[in-house]
């Protein structure tokens, strides 16, 4: 697997050591911090945190430091159950949900950094406007040319509702995306794992009726196939999907019209 890299805006200098607050068995955070208003480098901070007293996952040893220990530190969550995304940061050089990755799963001192090759607004904040963009750009929702059927819903057999498993789930945590090598090298142009993912959910779906013209807006050198199956989304993805399989059905449905 490719090597992870740093956010884009990292000369990292020395940071600052907070102690835990009471006697419990401490384990050790580095903590990748970068406030953009300071005009000082990013650094490591590092936190120790009682975790006898702490819930079990770094998304809590991350709410206790803020509490007790920096209320500066800057990161995003919401839902605490993996269904948001929002807590997407790379943990011991893996990509994943704070909210869901177990700290006890961590070994060592826990490095904690944004997810990689982002631009940072502050601290674990990663923007990620361009990433928005780029999914708001596959339309991703359902487009049709024939009438809605009177006083009914589009109706989809069991068996086509089925199509859609291993891709409605998808969460936009862009774990998968921040983690594909040619998405670090290309994103400016390559939709990325994530968005690829989102855009074959449409395809897939029986009762979309714009299936030439999605194909027809993949249909580049870049926004499809920079893709060169590393797999690292796959490896990367908290819900257990797939966007490499979903990139190559794709691939096979532009491959199946043009021939
Ligand atoms: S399989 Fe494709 S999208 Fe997934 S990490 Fe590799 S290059 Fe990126
Ligand atoms: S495919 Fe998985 S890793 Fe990628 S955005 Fe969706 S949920 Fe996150
Ligand atoms: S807080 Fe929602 S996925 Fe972690």
């Amino acid at each position: 697997m490719a090597e992870f890299t740093l956010p884009k805006n990292s000369k990292v200098q020395k940071g600052k050591a907070h102690a835990a607050t009471s006697d419990g068995t401490a384990r050790t955070f580095k903590v990748y911090r970068y406030d953009p208003d300071s005009g000082d480098n990013p650094r490591y901070d590092t936190f120790e945190v009682d975790t006898d007293n702490c819930g079990p996952m770094v998304l809590d040893a991350l709410i206790k430091m803020k509490s007790e220990q920096d209320s500066s530190l800057t990161f995003r969550r919401s839902c605490r159950e993996g269904i948001c995304g929002s807590c997407a940061m790379n943990m011991n050089g893996k990509n994943g949900l704070a909210c869901t990755t177990a700290i006890d799963d961590c070994k060592g001192d826990v490095t904690i950094t944004p997810l990689p090759h982002m631009e940072v607004i502050k601290d674990l904040v990663p923007d990620l406007s361009h990433f928005y963009a780029q999914y708001a750009s596959i339309k991703p929702w359902l487009q049709t040319v024939t009438p809605t059927p009177s006083g009914k819903e589009r109706l989809q057999s069991p068996e086509d509702r089925a199509k859609l498993d291993g891709l409605y789930e998808c969460i936009l945590c862009a774990c998968c995306s921040t983690s594909c090598p040619s998405y670090w090298w290309n994103s400016d142009r390559f939709l990325g794992p994530a968005i690829l993912l989102q855009a074959y959910r449409w395809l897939a779906d029986s009762r979309d009726e714009m299936t030439g013209e999605r194909l027809d807006d993949l249909e580049d050198p870049f926004r499809l196939y920079r893709c060169h199956t590393i797999m690292n989304c796959a490896n990367a993805c908290p819900k257990g999907l797939s966007p490499a399989k979903a990139i190559a059905e794709t691939k096979k449905l532009m491959a199946e019209r043009q021939a």
